[in-house]
């Protein structure tokens, strides 16, 4: 497929908690497009090395296991899709802190993201796609039509996850929440592959103190204008 009638692309990267993923699915839901929910994919790999018993430590390992490991998403209907890891519904452990902690050290490996690439290459598909992640505008679609990059305080981040999570009935603090999402963005965002970074022709959208339907509305106003 030529990149002239490739389907069009829309990424949203940021740090964890910048509300990439509600964002993107509203806007996914909106305008009819496919959603690619990059993150679950390295998360689905931390789970699997779980299941397995597979060292964190060990690169070779965690290789084998990306390739060994199937991702299915299934749609569900008002809530968040449903998320399959070779054939087994894995969506509440793939939530977890645990998972996401796996998920970034498991990030930093560049052979991982490059076993990752193609499969989320393979997202982009008429109508068009809404891609969420960290390296979505930069590595994965770089020639996306539209790039955004979410942020907002580290605290603002916390709490939206703090209430979350209390809403599923999982017991955390408040302030260990802080620390580990202040831990996951340093490592995000200094792995030599593929860091945490907005592309150059990003859109920056600083969420602190909004509502959903605002950020929304900006991100859809882009298309639009
Ligand atoms: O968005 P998330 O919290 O589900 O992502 C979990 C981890 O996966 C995150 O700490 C970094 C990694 N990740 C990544 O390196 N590249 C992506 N495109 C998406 C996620």
């Amino acid at each position: 497929m030529s990149d002239a009638v490739a389907a069009p692309v829309l990424t949203i990267d940021g740090p964890s908690g910048s509300g990439k993923g509600t964002i993107s699915r509203a806007v996914a839901a909106h305008l009819g497009w496919h959603y690619l929910d990059s993150g679950a994919l390295y998360r689905a790999v931390g789970v699997a090395a779980g299941w397995n018993d597979i060292d964190l430590a060990d690169p070779a390992a965690l290789v084998r296991c990306t390739f060994d490991t199937r991702v299915g998403f299934r749609d569900a209907p008002g809530g968040e899709p449903r998320v399959l890891i070779n054939d087994v519904d894995a969506t509440d452990e793939l939530r977890t802190e645990t998972a996401g902690a796996a998920a970034s050290a498991i990030a930093a490996i560049p052979e991982v993201r490059a076993a990752l690439k193609e499969r989320q290459r393979a997202f982009r598909q008429a109508p068009g796609l809404v891609a969420d992640g960290r390296d979505m505008g930069t590595v994965i679609f770089p020639d996306a039509r539209w790039k955004v990059f979410l942020t907002a305080s580290a605290e603002e981040r916390a709490e939206r996850r703090y209430k979350q999570l209390m809403d599923k009935g999982v017991s955390v603090t408040l302030a260990g929440l802080l620390r580990e999402i202040l831990a996951r963005d340093a490592r995000d965002a200094n792995r030599p592959v593929a860091p945490l970074r907005p592309a150059e022709d990003a859109v920056r959208i600083d969420t602190t103190g909004m509502g959903i339907d605002d950020v929304v509305a900006r991100v859809l106003a882009l298309i639009d204008g």
